[in-house]
């Protein structure tokens, strides 16, 4: 089991599209897939299904809030198996944790957690939050291939979790300075954390935790302008390359098309899917949709094969 966080410090870079295109799209080539929904905005949630759905089936007791609720009262670790919510969509099967607007108070109250009377209890209240749910995903090792962990535009305590749980991060960005500069500071606080985590462990000694070891899988350029010429593709991802971390971006870009990736989209059967899903009908043709989807297809086989994950 591979377990990545897709994330980005800047807002509406496509977090969210390439998790659950991806995830689809994984789920399609037959992985077994489960996508949780960090951000309290529950947007990954909403493009497997209607709010009216979510609103009536899940919202009350089946969302991650639910599985750091009983963390926040000190309670035993819970387990994600009863939060897990199956979907099908013709062939395709797909497993999802959705997310709640009341994530957001719940990472003020992780956060309270934290501190102590002296330096021993500091550390162990940092990493015994940190790691709450590395331990509940790894008890489902043998159930999936890969979990795609969506995050928020902060780095509280559950997103920290995220990260101490996962194997990789990947980062979607827009094509412009401010994004390439957001990439940098995702990194500079990965490697703090990370420090923090080192130095917190020295102090608990004999301790079972482990260090922060999740590595940058690469930059996925989205909402790339093709229409203006391939060269400017290759002047925009200049922003990366000048930057002195060394990321490794993903030669197949996302291009930027509101009509495939701006509208709430439905398969054949009435379900709402992301766009690889509702668009798998219009592949081999000519048409531009068909092209964009291709590519989005390349994409993610690039993204799953830098993982270790391929098959034909
Ligand atoms: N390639 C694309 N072309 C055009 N629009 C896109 C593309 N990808 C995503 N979008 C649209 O841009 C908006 C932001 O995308 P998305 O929600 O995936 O970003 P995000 O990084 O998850 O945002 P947030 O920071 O709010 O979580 C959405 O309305 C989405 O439909
Ligand atoms: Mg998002």
């Amino acid at each position: 089991m591979k377990t990545v966080s897709v994330i980005n410090f800047k807002g509406g870079v496509g977090k969210t599209t390439l998790t659950a295109n991806l995830g689809a799209y994984a789920a399609s080539k037959g992985y077994r897939v489960l996508l949780i929904d960090l951000d309290p905005q529950n947007n990954l949630t909403f493009n497997f299904m209607t709010r009216a759905e979510w609103e009536s089936k899940l919202s009350q007791n089946k969302t991650i809030k639910n599985f750091f609720e009983p963390v926040v009262e000190g309670k035993e670790l819970p387990s994600l198996r009863p939060l897990i919510v199956k979907k099908t969509f013709g062939d395709v099967r797909l497993d999802l944790i959705t997310s709640h607007i009341n994530l957001i108070g719940i990472d003020i109250k992780l956060s309270n957690l934290l501190g102590g009377d002296d330096e021993k209890v500091i550390a162990e209240n940092y990493m015994k939050t940190i790691s709450c749910l590395k331990p509940a995903l790894s008890t489902l090792e043998y159930q999936y291939d890969l979990v795609l962990i969506d995050c928020p535009v902060n780095f509280n305590f559950t997103v920290k979790s995220a990260l101490y749980a996962s194997d990789y991060y990947i980062a979607p960005t827009k094509l412009d300075a401010m994004s390439s500069e957001g990439i940098y500071l995702l990194g500079r606080l990965i490697d703090s954390c990370r420090d923090e985590c080192r130095e917190y462990i020295n102090k608990l000694e004999g301790s079972s935790y482990t260090p922060l070891s999740l590595k940058m899988l690469g930059v996925v350029p989205m909402m790339a302008h093709v229409s203006k010429g391939k060269t400017l593709i290759d002047a925009e991802l200049g922003f990366f390359h000048k930057l002195e971390a060394d990321y490794e971006v993903f030669p197949q870009f996302v291009r930027d098309n509101t009509t495939i990736f701006g509208a709430e989209l439905k398969d054949k059967f009435g379900n709402v899917v992301p766009a690889v899903l509702a668009y798998s009908g219009v592949l081999g043709g000519l048409s531009m949709k068909a092209k964009i989807i291709a590519e989005l297809q390349l994409l993610c086989d690039q993204i799953l094969g830098r993982m270790g994950l391929s098959k034909g």
